[in-house]
């Protein structure tokens, strides 16, 4: 069969697509074959037709199917033409159970995109290889991290705009771990964290491994409530820390104002509360004033970050930094928790640190991931079942309309092949949630991959949650 053209017709429109008409066609072309618009073995209109129809010059059409091509959409064959191959190529192994091929995203966990970075882990493992003593890659290292690996994640932590010497700063085995010692640094069993009613859930586990009890602090549309806060803080058992994300908030994304992050940090000091500040997206927003806490509160706030949002979770390396008085104790965590973090992975992550390299690909990440999300929002925005949506970093927070329930979109959701999370999955204390799911928008192998993922979603809200439930009886 071939492909109907109506399919590439509104392509040229400006309001609807956004980005080069080479990749726009690439994206048609996968969000056809993800909607059953295209089947496999459709043949798609030659070069010169197309570019004929569309008013742009052949070589645009040839570059666009190109892109489809290396992503595995289509393929051509010279005298016979360009055909569908089918399911697009995703990152994602099918599940146990699954066909080989199924079509299945992965939104639910918040990693980032990728593209160069296989390349350049090679070239780094080479390099690695042949300029480090690599025998000292297979003893112990300091706990904390050596001098001059905590030198370079300074240099790092200042283009957050955290000024701290080397001696404040350890290195972790990933922003979870950092948090872990952090926690394990702040309270004791039985003692009361505060969070934001919506936490990120690896605090929640992590408090709950160490006997601590959470409580939770409630959320405007500009983040924690200074008010709230200090309500939490008067109350009977006095909380003796606060875990909060002001920055690109997991899963809200919001990023809360320098004025009320000044409010937070007040109230902090009058009621000697210590923070427990979450940066780990803190370096993929650009496009506000994102101060750290630590900044403004040094002697009282634990920061931490990783290179897991902006660089590669595979690396495990993260930061904690601290009031110099802390730094002991923080050795000293790390110690009885992991003995120092791991030479090699810690190698590469400081030698992308130190030669520019992570600093090329936080650029790219934020260029990709901000042509994600306004290609997510403007799908997402218009359509009736959602009545809010806000992204930043990694991820889309959508609050819902009724009848729809965040649990009735993930299952909806895992049907057609999408997984994503549910409010429930965050919520911190007995409030009532909201009706809200987060996608995270880093897993899908190209922006074509992820619009036609959330156009299927899209679809199958509008077939309404009568027909979601009765796929289960
Ligand atoms: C807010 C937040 N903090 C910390 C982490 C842990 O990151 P890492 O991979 O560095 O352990 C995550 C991971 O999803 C996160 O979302």
């Amino acid at each position: 069969m071939s492909a109907n053209p109506s399919l590439f017709t509104d392509l040229l429109d400006d309001n609807v697509h956004t980005g080069p008409v080479y990749r726009r066609i690439a994206e048609a072309i996968a969000t056809a074959v993800a909607t059953g618009r295209l089947a496999a073995g459709d043949r798609l209109p030659p070069h010169r037709e197309l570019a004929r129809d569309l008013g742009v010059a052949v070589p645009t059409v040839s570059r666009g199917y190109r892109e489809a091509e290396q992503q595995g959409l289509i393929s051509s064959t010279v005298g016979r033409g360009t055909f569908v191959s089918g399911i697009p190529h995703l990152r994602d192994t099918p599940t146990p159970g699954q066909s080989a091929g199924a079509w299945r995203l992965d939104m639910a966990v918040n990693a980032p995109a990728r593209s160069m970075h296989e390349n350049l882990l090679r070239k780094a493992l080479t390099t690695v290889s042949t300029t480090v003593d690599v025998g000292a890659l297979l003893g112990y290292e300091p706990d904390i991290g050596s001098y001059e690996h905590r030198q370079t994640a300074c240099r790092w932590l200042a283009r957050s705009g955290l000024e701290v010497d080397p001696e404040q700063v350890a290195i972790c085995h990933g922003g979870q771990h950092a948090l872990l010692v952090a926690l394990t640094a702040s309270l004791r069993a039985g003692e009361i964290l505060l969070t934001e009613a919506l936490t990120y859930p690896g605090v929640k586990s992590a408090a709950q491994l160490l006997g601590i009890s959470v409580s939770a602090v409630a959320l405007d549309a500009e983040g924690l409530i200074p008010e709230a806060l200090e309500e939490a803080c008067a109350s009977g058992t006095a909380p003796r820390a606060l875990y909060c994300m002001p920055t690109a908030h997991n899963p809200t994304a919001i990023t809360v104002s320098l004025q009320r992050r000044q409010a937070i940090v007040d109230i902090a000091r009058r009621h000697d509360l210590l923070i427990i500040e979450d940066d780990v997206f803190g370096l993929l927003v650009e496009d506000a004033d994102v101060t750290p806490l630590a900044a403004l509160a040094p002697e009282r706030t634990l920061y931490l970050t990783s290179l897991s949002k902006t660089l590669a979770p595979g690396l495990r390396c993260g930061f904690l930094a601290g009031p110099p008085e802390m730094a002991d104790r923080l050795g000293a965590l790390i110690r009885a928790t992991i003995f120092n973090p791991s030479p090699l992975s810690t190698a590469v992550a400081m030698r992308w640190l130190d030669d520019g390299t992570a600093d090329r690909l936080l650029d790219w990440q934020r260029e990709e991931m901000a042509r994600r999300r306004a290609a997510a929002a403007h799908l997402l925005r218009t359509h009736p079942a959602v009545s809010h949506v806000r992204t930043a970093a990694l991820h889309a927070w959508v609050e819902l309309h009724e009848p729809w329930s965040a649990s009735e979109v993930v299952v909806l959701a895992d049907g057609l092949g999408i997984s994503i999370s549910p409010t429930v999955y965050f919520g911190a204390g007995d409030q009532v949630l909201p009706r809200g799911v987060r996608l995270c928008l880093g897993n899908a192998a190209e922006v074509g991959t992820l619009t036609a993922a959330i156009r299927t979603l899209l679809g199958g809200l509008e077939r309404g949650p009568t027909w979601a439930s009765g796929t289960r009886v």
